[in-house]
């Protein structure tokens, strides 16, 4: 199995204000400083947040991203952030086609393409999200709907070794609502991924790249996930809000 160093990320949607990110980003630096040795660690504020928690993130190794970007690189686009704008805040990660994004603003696959091939054009690494629906997974169409959305949303995406895109499977039923996929269920999703990845890049680059899960992870389950051979990492909501609580999701390995 390649090398692939675990990614924690995150990401905490539309709560708080630009001084609870600097002090709960700060709290997360201070009890993260053994497990940034190891692993990957991100933090996704809001936009108006990004400027302050980038202070409280200078020199802790912890990383900066936002939660969603504009293809344009400029334009008369109301409400709509530049990767030259939160590149300028210090991120270095992209959240891209998150459920909600898609569920509550109409964002397509061929959307999430555009944001894609301007993020890694940007110099910025994509998180791109992919998930089925309970319906979906009901009607055993889960391996299309990530089969669809993993290729339309990385076409043409270069695959550079040192910028890999990241991917995070989010399935829509197990996200904020106390749910979690089992991890065999997990693994079977992200091993169905890596395959569908390895026709797109080949089987080297498909072997590096990092596959996170995403669906109440919380302290007490994020061990067992991680143990999964495909699981590098967690892409965490409800449970990111707290600092001592992403703290201790960071430090799974300690
Ligand atoms: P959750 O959210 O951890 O609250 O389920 C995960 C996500 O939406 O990224």
């Amino acid at each position: 199995m390649a090398d692939r160093r675990p990614l924690i990320a995150a990401n905490w949607k539309m709560h708080k204000t630009p001084d609870e990110a600097f002090r709960d980003a700060s709290s997360i630096v201070e009890m993260t400083q053994q497990a940034v040795k190891t692993v990957d660690i991100l933090i996704a504020p809001s936009f108006v947040c990004l400027e302050r928690t980038a202070k409280a993130l200078s020199g802790s190794g912890v990383a900066l991203g936002s939660q969603n970007m504009h293809w344009e690189a400029y334009g008369a686009y109301t409400g709509e952030v530049s990767a030259s704008m939160i590149l300028a805040c210090g991120c270095t990660f992209v959240i891209l086609g998150h459920s909600e994004r898609r569920q509550y603003f109409g964002e397509t696959d061929k959307g999430v393409n555009l944001k894609t091939l301007a993020a890694v054009e940007a110099g910025l690494v994509p998180v791109v999200c992919v998930g089925e629906s309970l319906k979906e997974r009901e009607k055993g169409e889960t391996f299309n709907v990530l089969d669809r959305q993993v290729q339309e949303g990385l076409k043409n995406v270069p695959f550079k070794p040192d910028r890999l895109p990241v991917l995070a499977y989010e399935p829509i039923w197990a996200i904020g609502t106390g749910l979690t996929a089992t991890p065999e269920q997990a693994q079977q999703a992200h091993e169905h991924i890596r395959a569908g990845l390895e026709q797109i890049c080949g089987k080297t680059l498909a072997n590096s790249v990092r596959i996170l899960y995403g669906g109440s992870v919380k302290p007490a389950n994020i061990g067992q996930l991680m143990q999964m051979p495909d699981i590098d990492g967690a892409l965490v909501g409800g449970a990111s809000l707290e600092p001592a609580d992403f703290a201790s999701l960071a430090n799974f390995g300690q």
